[in-house]
C-alpha cells in the first residue's frame, strides 16, 4: 500500500518543535512519510501555540486555507494539537467542523493509534489527558545526527506567573527518568554530536524521584552529563531564576563544559511588577544571582526574556527595568507587549497605559539591548574562540560557519574535515551577531 503522507506545521517554543520531532519520529515508524510540503499531503497536522496574543485567530486562518484543499479532496484528514487545542478544547470543533482530531501537548505520541481509529469509524476525535512523561519514551527514531541536539527534561510548569496561560496547557511539571536522558544523550554522543541543549519549560525545577526515595536534582543531572566525554558543550533552556540555587551555581565553577552563557528571564526590573506578575524573586535576589555566576565565570553572558506594559508598568517602573538592563549588561533578550491571556489572573488586572507608550517602551528597549549585543560583540574582536562548525556558510559558500558559545555565527575559511567538530577560531571582525574569524 501507497505510503500516507503527512504535513506538519508547528509554532511556537522549543518544546513545540521537539513534540512535532516526536510525532514525524513515530509516524515514520508507522509507516507514514513525511512530507515538507501541503501539496499532495493526506494528513495535516498543525501543532500550535497561545503564549501571546491572536492565537485563535491564527489557528482559524490556517484551518480555514486548509479547509478549501479538504474541499478538493474529502479523505484529507486534519488533525490539530499544541497549546491552543489545550487551551480552546472541542470549541474548535465547533468553529471549524471539518478538522478530525484534536490532541494535546501529552498525546502526541499517540497521534498513530488516533489517526487509525479516525480512519476507522470516521468519528472526530478529542484527546487531551495528561499521561505524564510516556511521550518522552518516544525519542529514539532518529537517523540523522547533527552536531547539536536537543534533549527534553522536563515538561509543564506549577510556577503559575499571572499573566501566562502555559502552566494550563503543559499541565504540571514532571521529571523525564534521568536514566533515559543519560541514555539518549549517550546514543547522541556515539553519533557524533557535540553539543546538547536540555529543554524544559523550567529545567532547573528538574527533580526526579528515584525508587530508593532520593532525588536527582537539575545541578546532579548536569553533573552526570558532563561526564559523558564526547559531549564538549552544555547548555540549556529556560530556567526560572526563582530556583536558581547554590548547588547549580556551584557547577558553574567545576564544569566547564556548561557555556558561559545564561538565558535566565527577569521579565521586568521593577519589584512592584514583579510581585503582580507573581514572579517568587525580586531585583536584588535577581542581581544576586548573577554576581554569584561572575564570581566563577567572570566572562558569563546573561540572556532574557522581558514583558512590556504589563498591567499598572508605570513609567517608573519601566525606568528601573531600564536600570537593571544597563546595571547586568544583558546580552540579548526576548521582549515582547504584554499580551492578556484568556483565565489568567492578569488578564482582569486594570491597564490604563496607551498602546502607543508601551510600543515606544518596547522600542526603546530593544535598542538599548541592541546596543549592548554590539558591544559584547566588539569585544570579542582579536579574541580566541571555540567554534562549533556546522557546515558550509549561508552568506559566502567559500566559507565555514559555526556557533559560539555565546551564539555568535562566525564565519571562517576552512575545509571539510572541521564541519562537526569544535575548532580554536581568532576573531577578525565582528558585527551583531555575526563575526568574521581565522583558523588558529
Ligand atoms: N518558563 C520561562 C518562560 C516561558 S514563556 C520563564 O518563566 O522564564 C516564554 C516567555 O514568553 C516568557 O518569559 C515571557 O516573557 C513571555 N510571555 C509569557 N506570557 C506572556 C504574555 N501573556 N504576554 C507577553 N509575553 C508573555
Ligand atoms: Fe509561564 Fe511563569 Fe511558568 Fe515561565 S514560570 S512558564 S512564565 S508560568
Ligand atoms: Fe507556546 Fe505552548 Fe510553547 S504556549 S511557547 S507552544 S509551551
Amino acid at each position: 500500500m501507497k505510503k500516507k503522507k503527512i504535513f506538519i506545521k508547528t509554532w511556537g517554543c522549543q518544546m513545540n518543535t521537539y513534540d512535532s520531532s516526536i510525532i514525524a519520529n513515530i509516524l515514520q515508524k508507522n509507516n507514514y512519510k513525511i512530507s515538507s510540503k501541503e501539496k499532495n499531503a493526506d494528513i495535516f497536522v498543525l501543532n500550535t501555540c497561545s503564549i501571546r496574543n491572536k492565537a485563535q485567530e491564527k489557528l482559524f486562518h490556517q484551518l480555514g486555507r486548509w479547509k478549501k484543499i479538504k474541499e478538493k479532496n474529502k479523505n484529507i484528514i486534519i488533525a490539530v494539537g499544541g497549546c491552543v487545542a489545550v487551551q480552546e478544547g472541542k470549541k474548535i470543533f465547533d468553529r471549524a467542523p471539518y478538522i478530525n482530531i484534536i490532541f494535546g501537548t501529552q498525546n502526541v505520541h499517540q497521534l498513530p493509534i488516533l489517526i487509525e481509529k479516525y480512519i476507522k469509524n470516521k468519528l472526530s476525535i478529542l484527546e487531551i489527558n495528561n499521561l505524564k512523561t510516556e511521550k518522552f519514551n518516544f525519542y529514539d527514531n532518529k537517523k540523522i545526527f547533527k552536531t547539536k541536539e536537543i534533549v527534553s527534561i522536563m515538561e509543564g510548569c506549577n510556577k503559575f506567573c499571572s499573566f501566562c496561560i502555559v502552566p494550563y496547557t503543559r499541565g504540571r511539571e514532571i521529571s523525564r527518568n534521568y536514566k533515559s536522558i543519560i541514555s539518549e544523550i549517550m546514543i547522541l554522543a556515539q553519533n557524533g554530536v557535540k553539543e546538547i541543549t536540555l529543554l524544559g519549560q523550567n529545567v532547573n525545577a528538574y527533580n526526579f524521584l528515584k525508587k530508593n526515595g532520593k532525588k536527582v536534582y537539575f545541578s546532579k543531572l548536569l553533573r552526570y552529563i558532563s561526564e559523558i566525554s564526547q559531549i564538549k558543550r552544555i547548555k540549556f533552556i529556560t530556567s526560572h531564576p526563582c530556583e536558581f540555587t547554590e548547588d547549580i551555581i556551584e557547577v558553574y565553577r567545576d564544569i566547564p563544559k556548561i557555556v558561559s552563557f545564561l538565558h535566565l528571564p527577569v521579565q521586568s526590573g521593577s519589584n512592584k511588577i514583579l510581585q503582580l506578575m507573581k514572579r517568587r524573586y525580586n531585583v536584588n535576589q535577581y542581581k544576586e544571582i548573577i554576581s554569584k555566576l561572575i564570581k566563577y565565570r567572570n566572562n558569563i553572558q546573561i540572556s532574557s526574556d522581558f514583558i512590556i506594559g504589563f498591567p499598572g508598568e508605570t513609567k517608573e517602573d519601566f525606568q528601573k527595568t531600564m536600570k537593571l538592563i544597563s546595571e547586568i549588561n544583558f546580552d540579548m533578550s526576548f521582549s515582547f507587549l504584554y499580551s492578556p491571556r484568556p483565565g489568567t489572573p492578569a488578564s482582569k488586572m486594570k491597564d490604563n497605559v496607551s498602546l502607543e507608550e508601551k510600543k515606544e517602551r518596547l522600542y526603546i528597549l530593544q535598542e538599548k539591548i541592541n546596543e549592548q549585543t554590539l558591544s559584547w560583540s566588539k569585544k570579542m574582536l582579536y579574541t580566541k574562540q571555540m567554534v562549533l562548525v556546522d557546515g558550509p556558510s549561508k552568506k559566502n559558500i567559500m566559507q565555514l560557519s559555526g556557533k559560539t558559545e555565546n551564539n555568535r555565527t562566525v564565519h571562517f575559511k576552512g575545509s571539510k574535515k572541521h564541519i562537526g567538530k569544535i575548532v580554536p577560531i581568532k576573531i577578525i571582525e565582528t558585527s551583531r551577531y555575526n563575526l568574521q574569524g581565522k583558523l588558529i
